[in-house]
């Protein structure tokens, strides 16, 4: 076979398919392999008829239709397929080829796979692509790390077939390592918080204010258009609108009530607290998917543990309206605490991470594209060593504005019974970051009773250690 392919896929799940269109639509010849031939058969006789389009059987085949230096994508399961695949791959490449995982691995497998190929002469990329389906074909968003001589390989396919941000093509090489993998989990976790504050705003119309789907379609609407609008605003709108074809009900209501998770929100938040960093928005919505999969149980605690009536007896405008402040307050918790824990990881793993760099390949094909993220990037390009968003403007004054709906909004839904574990972690954490005085003083106190742990004192220097119980 003839080495001239410029890009090969592995992997023809639909993601791996509409990535081989995209490739291909902006002008270079791919070849597939998928380890079952029947669907790259399927492939190539249906989707892929008539373009530059090579199908091969077997690894060996694939590898040899590549032009040198091989540029490979790995659009296969993350964890053992793609292990299985790397084990066979591997041997069959050569000194400079570039192997790209494009699945959602998590940052540790992408560490050891990159010093593997490392050892062999190859190149690595560890590279989150978002977007879904649609994005896949239409324009993802790109995060790369690894090798950036492999970058360098790539670079222009990716700009190509990448979205098309306001600032340029979305895509970026972040560092060395894991980096790529690393933002990607990162905008996962942050895709769970956002995702869990709009569901907290749909039950609180939705079982406190008695709002049926397109009503609450009309404010997800209204949102959008204001500084919330972003893609999962917007899906969440059309969601609430769809109707059942064999009902002719909202399908939304016709969803059983358990989320389930892939892990990239887990694995997010098991990353901050290794750290260190606090993430308890992010933390919260992976909880809530967790408390939401416990449905049987649920059921039966309803019959027990009682509360009070949902019902919220509010003006209904004057309660979306202010549930606008504490959603946004929610949402710019979600971002800041993700970004934090990359600028936290960056500095810890010396990856020199640029965060504005990283908002504005968010800015478009991705899931967590918004307009926030324009505000973002340029508090990060104003100063790059920003700590917090918070201190920063346009969300400086967005908490002064709103802390007061997101206090309000949290109040009446405790006081009848509504569950918001992303919104209340948001107030709780911005309104921990502003104090000066924690009561951790009194934490440090009790570990130093029990267990003799030691304290520092704020009136002077030295450890300290106290025998709580000798009698005066
Ligand atoms: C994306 C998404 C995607 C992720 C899904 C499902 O950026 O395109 O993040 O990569 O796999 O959102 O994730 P869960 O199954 O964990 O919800």
């Amino acid at each position: 076979m003839a080495s001239e392919a410029d890009f090969g896929v592995v992997g023809m799940a639909v993601m791996g398919q509409n990535l081989v269109l995209n490739v291909e639509g902006r002008g270079f010849s791919v070849a597939v392999y998928n380890r079952t031939a029947e669907r790259t058969k399927e492939f190539v006789e249906g989707r892929a008829q008539g373009k530059n389009i090579v199908p091969t059987y077997s690894l060996e085949e694939l590898v040899a239709s590549l032009k040198k230096p091989r540029k490979v994508l790995l659009m296969v399961k993350a964890g053992e397929p793609t292990d299985a695949v790397l084990a066979k791959l591997f041997p069959l490449l050569e000194r400079g080829d570039l192997v790209i995982d494009g699945g959602n691995a998590h940052y540790a497998d992408t560490e050891r796979r990159l010093s593997e190929a490392e050892k062999r002469g190859l190149l690595y990329l560890g590279t989150g692509i978002s977007g879904g389906e649609y994005g896949a074909l239409r324009g993802p968003s790109i995060m790369a790390g690894g090798h950036e001589e492999g970058y360098g390989l790539v670079r222009e396919i990716f700009e190509r077939i990448a979205a098309r941000g306001p600032e340029g093509p979305c895509c970026g090489y972040f560092g060395p390592g894991s980096a790529g993998h690393y933002v990607k989990m990162v905008h996962n976790g942050i895709e769970y918080a956002i995702m869990e504050t709009i569901a907290e705003a749909y039950d609180l119309m939705k079982r406190g204010l008695g709002m049926t789907p397109d009503e609450m379609a009309q404010v997800f609407s209204d949102w959008n258009s204001r500084e919330l609008g972003g893609y999962l605003v917007e899906i969440t709108e059309r969601i609430l609108r769809y109707r059942d074809p064999e009902t002719g009900d909202f399908l939304v209501e016709r969803i059983l009530d358990t989320a389930k998770q892939k892990g990239t929100g887990k694995w997010s938040t098991q990353a901050a607290l290794d750290l260190g960093t606090p993430a308890p928005t992010i933390a919260m919505a992976v909880f809530s998917r967790i408390i939401s999969a416990f449905k049987d149980e649920r059921a039966a605690a309803s019959k027990v543990l009682s509360g009070p009536d949902p019902h919220l007896a509010v003006d209904r405008k004057e309660f979306t309206e202010r549930l606008f402040g504490a959603a946004y307050l929610s949402v710019i918790a979600a971002y800041a605490q993700g970004f934090r824990q990359l600028r936290d990881a960056s500095s810890e793993r010396g990856w020199d991470l640029d965060l504005s760099e990283v908002a504005r390949v968010w800015m478009a094909g991705c899931i967590i594209r918004s307009g926030l993220l324009a505000p973002i990037r340029k508090a990060f390009l104003d100063r790059p060593e920003l700590p917090m968003l918070f201190l920063a403007e346009p969300f400086k004054s967005a908490w002064e504005e709103y802390h007061g709906d997101l206090r309000w909004v949290t109040a009446k839904a405790h006081e009848h019974g509504l569950p918001t574990p992303a919104m209340d972690s948001a107030l709780a954490f911005v309104d921990a970051y502003r104090t000066e005085r924690l009561p951790a003083n009194l934490i440090q106190a009790q570990r130093d009773f029990f267990g003799a742990h030691t304290y520092q004192r704020v009136d002077k220097e030295g450890t300290f250690h106290t025998d709580w119980e000798a009698v005066a």
